[in-house]
């Protein structure tokens, strides 16, 4: 397994270009099982879970090429399996995202169960049981969701009770097949699901409310292909931002927005950053000051992503003063505080919350990548500190972060991978 090893100096600054969104870019991916024509998908980033996907479409027959503008061509005509293997889905849970629309164009799906991660069991019951409300006969065995149905999936009426951006998206995907219209009550209202429907839409099918918490769906007898670009990623550019403020830098971002990531640009101006923006870049300038430590709370969009939390810990804990930062999300994603900890910070965690008192430097140290935002929260706090940190296990900041040592190094960043 590959290692970083970064050695901790100066402010990074500099400029550019922001990727596609890893999480707008597979619920997409998993949509071209619904339409009668072949899809052609652009600014894909070339990330580990995106090659997994398109894996995964490939073992189940559908026919996927790379054009000459590396814009990604696929076909679900040819598919032959209804099946997602479990030696995918082991390596990216988001697979589960095939469910919904392969239910609803074939009738019959059969999907390795997601097992938990390190950030949590992440069940999929409300998946499950939204699609049951549309219909589906739905067993578990062997460790895979056997899903059949009758002729077409029923529109339905359906409140999910919690707020799941992998249940909406299944079942947003599912209803625009459906017989009938389906209200999805309670629905997930992050960007990555605006840019679902958006692209849904643009194969012909019929959503009302979206960016709202209620769907409104019509189904439709067929969708047809399209030509859609994913959405920039938003927490990419937020990390990329908070690098810069937790080192005292000044940073432009292309190639991306400032409105899918409001409530994380006003924590950095909390923090003392001087945040300017236009149609496709957001830029950050601390003036070289040190941040001011902030409070934050993590729930569903428009409010504070848990895929930020992380790397606002590793700015708070170089930052002056206390700040607390409460996950209510998942039930195990404040471990990377373990890790800070070893690097000097001084962060005490009382269940769910970490009170981060601000130290003016961390000490380099040998640590150990759990999760793929944890891991990013590594790499800013090795910029911030003294000495070489040596980061491990990074093929998790490999599934989320497109060329991260070389988007680093231009800004300035002392960063390099070694094969371990
Ligand atoms: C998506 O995961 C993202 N992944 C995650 O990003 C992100 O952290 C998460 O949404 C929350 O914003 C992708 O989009 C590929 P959820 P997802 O269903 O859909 C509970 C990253 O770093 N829940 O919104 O799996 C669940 O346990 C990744 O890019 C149920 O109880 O998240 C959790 O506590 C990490 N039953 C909460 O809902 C269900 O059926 C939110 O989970 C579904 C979810």
């Amino acid at each position: 397994m590959d290692k970083l090893i970064i050695s901790g100096g100066g402010p990074i600054s500099g400029e550019i270009r922001i990727s596609g969104s890893k999480n707008s870019a597979l619920p997409i991916l998993a949509s071209t099982l619904l339409t009668k024509t072949p899809m052609c998908i652009g600014n894909l980033p070339h990330l580990n879970d995106v090659t997994t996907m398109l894996a995964l479409l490939r073992s189940m027959g559908l026919s996927v090429t790379l054009n000459e503008k590396m814009r990604v061509e696929v076909d679900a005509n040819t598919i032959k399996e209804y099946t997602a293997p479990y030696d995918l889905v082991k390596t990216m849970r988001a697979s589960i995202l095939v469910l919904g629309p392969m239910l609803a164009r074939f009738g019959e799906a059969n999907v390795s169960f997601p097992g938990g991660c390190a950030i949590g069991s992440r069940p999929v019951d409300i998946h499950l049981r939204g699609l049951e409300a549309m219909g589906a006969i739905i067993d578990v065995d062997e460790g895979y969701i056997r899903a059949k149905c009758d002729g077409k999936l029923k529109g339905a009426h359906f409140f999910m009770d919690i707020v799941t951006v992998g249940g909406t998206e299944n079942l947003l995907m599912a209803a625009v097949l459906a017989e009938g219209k389906t209200v999805l009550e309670n629905a997930a209202r992050e960007p990555e699901i605006v840019d679902l429907a958006n692209c849904l839409c643009a194969m012909g099918a019929k959503i009302e409310g979206i960016g709202t918490d209620t769907l409104v769906i019509e189904g439709v007898d067929e969708l047809t292909g399209c030509q859609y670009d994913v959405m920039p990623d938003r927490i990419e550019t937020g990390t990329y931002l908070v690098a810069a403020a937790a080192t005292r830098g000044q940073i432009k971002l292309k190639d991306t927005r400032a409105d899918i990531l409001e409530s994380v640009l006003l924590k950095l101006e909390a923090a003392g950053a001087h945040i300017t923006s236009g149609e496709d870049w957001v830029a950050l300038d601390m003036k070289g000051k040190r941040p001011k430590a902030v409070s934050l709370k993590t729930a569903p969009y428009p409010a504070f992503p848990t895929d930020m939390q992380a790397q606002f810990t590793a700015m708070n804990a170089v930052a002056e003063g206390v700040g607390t930062v409460i996950e209510t999300i998942f039930e195990n994603r404040l471990i990377q505080i373990h890790e800070l900890n070893r690097m000097g910070a001084d962060i005490k965690l009382e269940g769910n919350t970490a009170i981060i008192t601000g130290v003016d430097r961390l000490k380099a140290a040998p640590v150990m990548a759990t999760d793929l935002r944890a891991s990013a929260s590594l790499v800013i706090a090795a910029l911030v500190a003294d000495g070489d940190t040596i980061v491990d296990r990074i093929y998790h900041i490999d599934r989320g972060y497109e060329c991260i040592e070389e988007k680093m190094q231009q800004l300035g960043a002392n960063i390099k991978r070694v094969p371990s």
